[in-house]
């Protein structure tokens, strides 16, 4: 597992997509984030103002996105690219099986733009996770079973774990044509099966539940499951359930020994069951009869949550004027479900940072990046308004730039060896017919440009002869290589 190569409390202002490529790999716990769907946010006037936003396109086009997602070379991700381009043919428009070439035609309010856009950050998401990492990436009805696909193609299905559901403050779309729309979803993925999970729980109203009687004939079925399961009350009123102290594994001898007259292989050491006798916590009904725990509904840490939150509705006040500002305590039990203390939380499209106020809160460490200028400020009195940061003692660093420290960058000598062995001593375009291709002759190219991240470790370089060198010029490496076979006859390939 890397080293991360930034500290606790950094705030990136920059496209996140060069920052998450500049990220070690496997240096993160947990992402906790909400991309945008509408582009409003992504070019913002000063804070509290909202003239600048209608200047710009609301729409995500597909000419805007098409170099970050050549770079991600369609041949490496097979199933993302029939994903993006069964979008496109959904939405009306070609794809030309034989070139590669997409046609978006007309419709340029393009959801595989959308997720041509979205592909190469999940792709560097899914990196940077550790293999016990968890991602909860939140989304609303028009996008959710587009990236639903894209995280099943990226992170696997088998590594689906939830789609939380959770409802809105106010419902979008007001008509009398269908039902408005009032759900966020948060789909979320562990990126092994191994994944940390600490269970969420939704607190006990406990005043409620011992005062409360089974002979009342209003109580819900959820209350009464309770009242029965902790069917007891104690002189103070207090509700507890007996359980069973026996334990299941037969073939414990140290666990096996005589208390209060009866033998059996019991769940506790002999120091701890004495204990707890003591403190009154075994209890036995009558002599001879096995003794049992007593378990209080008030020590107990609630109900289970399920998978529809309606309770983490409302945004806490703020000064800040943030519309896409999500609620605190959702942030929080996000963070609480997939980190325990000290670990790192990143929010990619951190926005006013609700994410990283939530980790600060619960003792996380935390990394936020936004391309918006204004969201440094926003942090800032985000941070002052919940924890009461104190900025000089704690410092939060801003960043625009980062690269990775855990890949060994290579002389060109040894590079243009890699090469020429990787690339089966022949130039790295397949399509290439050069013959006699000296080593010294490989012009060395980056697959991901470094201007967007691309690093200079060995899997991100290529090596191709002067003429295609020549030809590729800028493109990106997934373009060129959509003309190169473009210009072939059919189905020639090296
Ligand atoms: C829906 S908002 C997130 C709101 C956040 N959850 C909160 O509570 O404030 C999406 C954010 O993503 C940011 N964003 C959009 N595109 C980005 C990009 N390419 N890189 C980094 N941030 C981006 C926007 O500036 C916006 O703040
Ligand atoms: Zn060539």
């Amino acid at each position: 597992m890397a080293e991360a190569n930034w500290q606790n409390r950094t705030l990136f202002v920059a496209d996140n997509i060069r920052i998450l490529r500049g990220m070690n790999s496997e240096s993160v716990d947990c992402i906790a984030t909400d991309p945008p769907f509408n582009k409003k946010r992504i070019f913002n006037a000063p804070l509290g103002s909202r003239q600048a936003e209608q200047r710009f396109d609301d729409r995500w086009r597909w000419d805007e996105v098409t170099d970050e997602w050549q770079d991600l070379i369609a041949s490496d991700h097979p199933a993302i690219k029939e994903i993006i381009e069964a979008a496109v043919v959904i939405e009306g428009g070609t794809v030309d099986h034989r070139t590669g070439r997409i046609n978006t035609g007309r419709i340029q309010n393009s959801m595989a733009a959308y997720l041509a856009y979205m592909a190469p950050r999940v792709v560097e998401m899914h990196r940077l996770l550790k293999p016990t990492g968890v991602l909860f990436m939140q989304c609303d009805t028009e996008a959710n079973a587009y990236l639903r696909l894209l995280l099943d193609a990226v992170f696997g299905r088998r590594n689906f774990i939830n789609e939380i559901t959770r409802r809105r403050a106010s419902a979008k779309g007001l008509s009398t044509r269908r039902l408005p729309n009032n759900s966020d979803t948060l789909l979320t993925y562990g990126k092994t099966p191994k994944y940390k999970w600490n269970s969420s729980y939704e607190p006990y109203d406990v005043a409620m539940l011992n005062a409360a009687s089974l002979d009342d004939a209003n109580l819900d079925g959820e209350t009464r499951k309770t009242l029965e399961q902790y069917d007891k009350r104690d002189d103070d009123g207090r509700r507890y359930s007996l359980t069973d102290l026996a334990n299941p594994n037969r073939d414990r001898p140290n666990l096996t020994y005589e208390f209060l007259g009866v033998t059996r292989v019991w769940r506790w050491t002999r120091e701890r069951m004495e204990a707890e006798y003591a403190a009154g916590r075994v209890v036995q009904a009558k002599p001879g009869n096995v003794p049992r725990f007593k378990r209080y509904l008030d020590e107990q840490p609630g109900k289970p949550r399920d998978d529809i939150w309606d309770d983490v509705v409302q945004v806490e006040p703020s000064e800040l004027d943030w519309d896409t500002r999500k609620p605190l305590d959702l942030y929080r039990r996000l963070v609480e479900c997939g980190t325990d203390e000290g670990d790192v939380v990143l929010d990619p499209f951190a926005g006013c940072a609700t994410s990283c106020v939530a980790a600060e809160l619960l003792d996380r460490q935390w990394v936020g990046i936004d391309i918006d200028p204004v969201a440094e400020e926003a942090t800032y009195i985000r941070l002052r308004e919940a924890t009461g940061l104190n900025m000089l003692n704690q410092p939060v660093t801003v960043r625009k730039t980062l690269r990775r420290s855990d890949v060994p960058s290579v002389s060109d000598q040894k590079l243009r060896d890699a090469l020429w062995n990787r690339q089966g001593r022949l130039c790295a375009n397949p399509y290439c017919d050069s013959e006699n291709l000296r080593k010294v002759d490989l012009h060395l190219d980056h697959r991901i440009p470094k201007v967007r991240g691309g690093e200079d470790g060995v899997m991100n370089r290529i090596g191709l002869c002067g003429n295609c060198n020549s030809r590729k010029g800028r493109k990106a490496w997934g373009l060129f290589l959509d003309e190169e076979r473009a210009q072939q006859p059919h189905g020639t390939t090296r």
